[in-house]
């Protein structure tokens, strides 16, 4: 840009009495080596970000066979399935949105998406990959440190690509075993009067065709498994905070949340409705 601009100030300034097109040798010559100097460092620190590039991600990609865990992810409209296998089929967690691994230990990443291309990207672990209908892909991370990452798609992928955040929580060991074992146990039985009837109204509603909760009836595949849902800190891929207001709020109108979402409007009385937020809220 600052060589365009030199060039057409120089134009401006010959058509301004200077005869235009006097070649001076000299000068000729010292552009020409300026040229030939700027292309070539271009090609070096290309060539070098490529190689340092390459041998990155051949470490990164060594970690794979190390990895202590698979978690399988699947990009959807707009939210995260995340499943972890356990050592049969009836032992595989379910979750959404939030993704729990063990700090320090590689963690291999098993991607997938069933509608549109969508891209995983947690730019605190590294690696961005996209996940393509029908080409499964995998990607290997390392939290160093605990904490909370957060991630985001990365990958238009319609009205609501902005509210697709995934967080990754990395913890300890031990912490880490005991989440898997609380995830690993059926949903908690209805306590009291309140919870009972919010378990019956979304048993009855249609809640229940869409979303899973282990250890009753619902067991519905297109939104996200709610076995534990108050276990999780955010609503709807991050999009609200796990508070009961925000459960009531999401599910009495999540269209106003998200437009677009694929969670319809369900019609629930007043009564019914802060019933099944009190019952999800006891699912932790
Ligand atoms: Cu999924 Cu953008």
């Amino acid at each position: 840009m600052v060589t365009m601009a030199m060039a057409l100030f120089h134009r401006r300034r010959a058509r301004a009495g200077h005869p235009p097109l006097r070649i001076d040798n000299h000068r000729e010559r010292r552009f020409g080596r300026a040229v030939v100097g700027a292309t070539a460092s271009t090609v070096l620190i290309l060539a070098a970000l490529t190689l340092t590039s390459f041998f990155a991600g051949r470490s990164v990609a060594s970690l794979s066979g190390t990895a202590t865990l698979t978690v399988r992810i699947t990009g959807h409209q707009w939210w995260w399935e995340i499943r972890y296998p356990g050592d049969n089929p009836s032992r595989m967690i379910v979750t959404a949105n939030e993704i729990h691994v063990p700090v320090g230990e590689p963690v291999k990443i098993k991607l997938d998406s069933p509608d549109v291309i969508h891209s995983f990207w947690v730019p605190a672990l590294g690696g961005k990959r996209d996940l393509i209908p029908g080409r499964p892909s995998e990607l290997t991370l390392i939290a160093d440190k605990p904490g909370v990452y957060r991630g985001q798609c990365a990958e238009f992928c319609g009205y609501q690509h902005a509210h697709m955040a995934i967080t990754v929580i990395a913890e300890s060991r031990e912490a880490f075993d005991m989440w898997r074992s609380r995830q690993d146990a059926a949903a908690a039985a209805p306590v009291g009067d309140e919870e009972r009837r919010g378990q019956q109204a979304f048993l009855s509603t249609g809640c229940a065709l869409c979303h899973t909760v282990r250890g009753t009836p619902a067991n519905g595949t297109i939104g996200p498994d709610l076995t534990h849902l108050a276990s999780r800190r955010a609503l709807a891929a991050d999009t609200l905070a796990m508070t009961p207001g925000a459960l009531a709020a999401w599910i009495a109108d999540p269209q106003s949340t998200k437009p677009g979402a694929k969670m319809p409007r369900v019609a629930l009385s007043a009564d019914d409705l802060n019933a099944v937020a009190t019952y999800l809220g006891s699912l932790e």
